[in-house]
């Protein structure tokens, strides 16, 4: 397959800076990369906010985007575990320590093979492109069980024996129609944890409860309503929590649901004060890292990256629905706003960087 020198891209010009679809060159592969001609780039929860409010990235111009799917088209020296061909996906390569980003919002993407996974033949590229940093977000920081890893350290239900391994456990998700909020209740479900308490608005319950929710509770309910019917339903301590919305709706609704010895996993950091008290009462709180490039997920992360293709063909894992934007790349700029307006609910908005006009 021949590779251009030259593609698309969706750059984001400056610190709060415009969006501009312009050209810029292919990256080469470099030893252990593979280059990927992009089919699907999905959107998430977190570019809007780095537009609008100038945080987390620091090097312009920035392509950003966090989730892609496509056909490899090139092979880096040494990698012996993809071919040309190969359909996969893959994560944006984001070193949050450096605020640089090299996102997946353009036509060839390249990338360390170590962080790709392939896509069964079942999977579209859209939904495929759906499931990296959703699926990562969901998981690495529930099941990580490294020594110095701040999760929630249980064991994961694609390494043997991990299967309903938490049987009887209460879980509550706060926020079950995010992306990664939809796989952490199907990986719960996985676990065995039962019940799976979500929350939502209550158009998206059927959805949730297809993937292994045992009960909806409508988001807009007070937080004083959520916390009696979480009690109820539990009848007993909830042992994990996860918020993965994040905001100041949600912070002290996740620490008051959650026992004394138990963890709280939110996507933002939670404010200090809100930490310092819930470890003064013995509960953790941890920030996600759903990056599988972060040196400390790496070893879990190649099992789930390892263990998805089974996953999926198997059905235990289910992409989120999504839509697809016209206008490839230049579509995404609008996307962005419709998440920022909260006019998008329980969908993956999928840009086709191929259809740039
Ligand atoms: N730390 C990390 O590594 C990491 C990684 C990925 C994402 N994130 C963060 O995770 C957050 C979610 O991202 P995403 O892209 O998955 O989701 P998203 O698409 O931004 O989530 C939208 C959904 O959030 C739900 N929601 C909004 N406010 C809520 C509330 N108060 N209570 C319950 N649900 C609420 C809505 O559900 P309904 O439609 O049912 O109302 C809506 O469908 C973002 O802030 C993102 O930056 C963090």
């Amino acid at each position: 397959m021949s590779v251009p020198s030259h593609q698309k891209a969706l750059f984001l010009e400056a610190k709060q800076g415009q969006w501009a679809v312009r050209t810029t060159e292919v990256r080469k592969p470099g030893s252990g990369d593979i280059v990927v001609k992009v089919e699907a780039a999905a959107l998430g929860g977190v570019e809007w906010k780095i537009q609008a409010w100038g945080i987390l990235i620091k090097d312009y111009p920035a392509i950003l985007g966090m989730d892609g799917a496509g056909t490899v088209v090139e092979l880096g020296e040494g990698v012996t575990t993809f071919a040309v061909g190969d359909r996969v996906m893959f994560q944006g390569n984001w070193d949050i320590l450096t605020g640089t980003i090299y996102g997946t919002f353009l036509q060839y993407f390249t990338a360390p093979a170590q962080f790709v996974a392939k896509i069964p033949d079942s999977i579209s590229f859209e939904a495929a492109s759906t499931m990296p940093t959703g699926v990562a977000t969901a998981t690495l920081s529930v099941y990580n069980q490294a020594d110095y890893a701040l999760s929630a350290k249980y064991f994961a239900p694609w390494l043997p024996g991990g299967r309903g391994k938490y049987a009887g456990k209460p879980i509550v998700i706060l926020g079950g129609p995010t992306s990664h909020g939809q796989y952490a209740t199907q990986f719960a479900h996985l676990s065995g944890f039962s019940p799976i308490i979500t929350t939502a608005s209550l158009h998206n319950a059927d959805l949730l409860k297809s993937f292994g929710a045992t009960h909806v509770l409508d988001r807009k309910l007070p937080a004083e309503e959520i916390r009696a019917r979480v009690s109820e339903i539990a009848g007993g301590p909830v042992g994990l929590v996860y918020d993965t919305v994040s905001v100041s709706a949600t912070f002290p609704l996740a620490v008051a649901l959650a026992a004394p010895g138990s963890t709280v996993l939110t996507v933002q950091w939670a404010p200090e004060e809100l930490v310092a008290q819930a470890m003064k009462d013995g509960k953790a709180v941890h920030m996600v890292l759903g990056f599988y490039n972060a040196p400390v997920n790496r070893e879990i992360g190649a099992t789930l990256l390892a263990s998805l293709p089974e996953l999926l063909e198997s059905g235990d894992i289910k992409p989120n629905h999504w839509e697809v934007l016209a206008g490839g790349l230049g579509g995404i700029v609008g996307g962005l706003e419709r998440m920022k307006n909260d006019q998008v609910s329980g969908v993956k908005l999928v840009a086709r960087p191929h259809e740039t006009v």
